[in-house]
């Protein structure tokens, strides 16, 4: 899986996301208060774009009469049939052990670190002789 710059930190507020394209497939970035999470821009049902969704929290009942309203923020509710995923995970909330969509590791990194890259191409050593370039390779 090969690294891909999506964005500057400062451009997805918190409790914002944004749609980006990388290697081809549509993935939309969370940020939940500072942390970031990213799923696949496409509901495992039909194919409905989840970055156009609803993003909101979910109900939890203890008992009959009793409900909690929690992890606001932290659902998003596809807008075409209503499914609803956890953005941390991807799990959905009806099934979430046999239906998920697609997340994707995220990280935030400096951008000096980012300049310098873990990733250098192979060098060799190359010398001039009379009138011929020659690569030791
Ligand atoms: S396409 Fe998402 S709930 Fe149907």
């Amino acid at each position: 899986m090969a690294r891909h710059v999506v964005a500057p930190v400062g451009e997805i507020a918190p409790g914002g996301r944004r749609l980006v394209e990388v290697s081809g497939r549509r993935i939309v970035v969370f940020n939940l208060g500072g942390e970031f999470f990213a799923l696949l821009d496409r509901c495992p049902h039909q194919g409905g774009s989840l970055c156009a969704g609803v993003v909101t929290g979910h109900v939890e009942s203890p008992g009959p009469g009793e409900y909690v309203y929690g992890r606001r923020g932290e659902m998003v509710r596809c807008p075409w049939h209503a499914w609803e995923f956890d953005i941390r995970t991807g799990k959905s909330w009806f099934d979430p052990r046999r239906m998920k969509v697609r997340s994707f590791p995220v990280a935030v990194e400096r951008g000096a670190a980012l300049q310098e890259g873990p990733f250098v191409a192979e060098r060799f050593p190359v010398m001039v002789e009379g009138d011929y370039v020659v690569i030791d390779a």
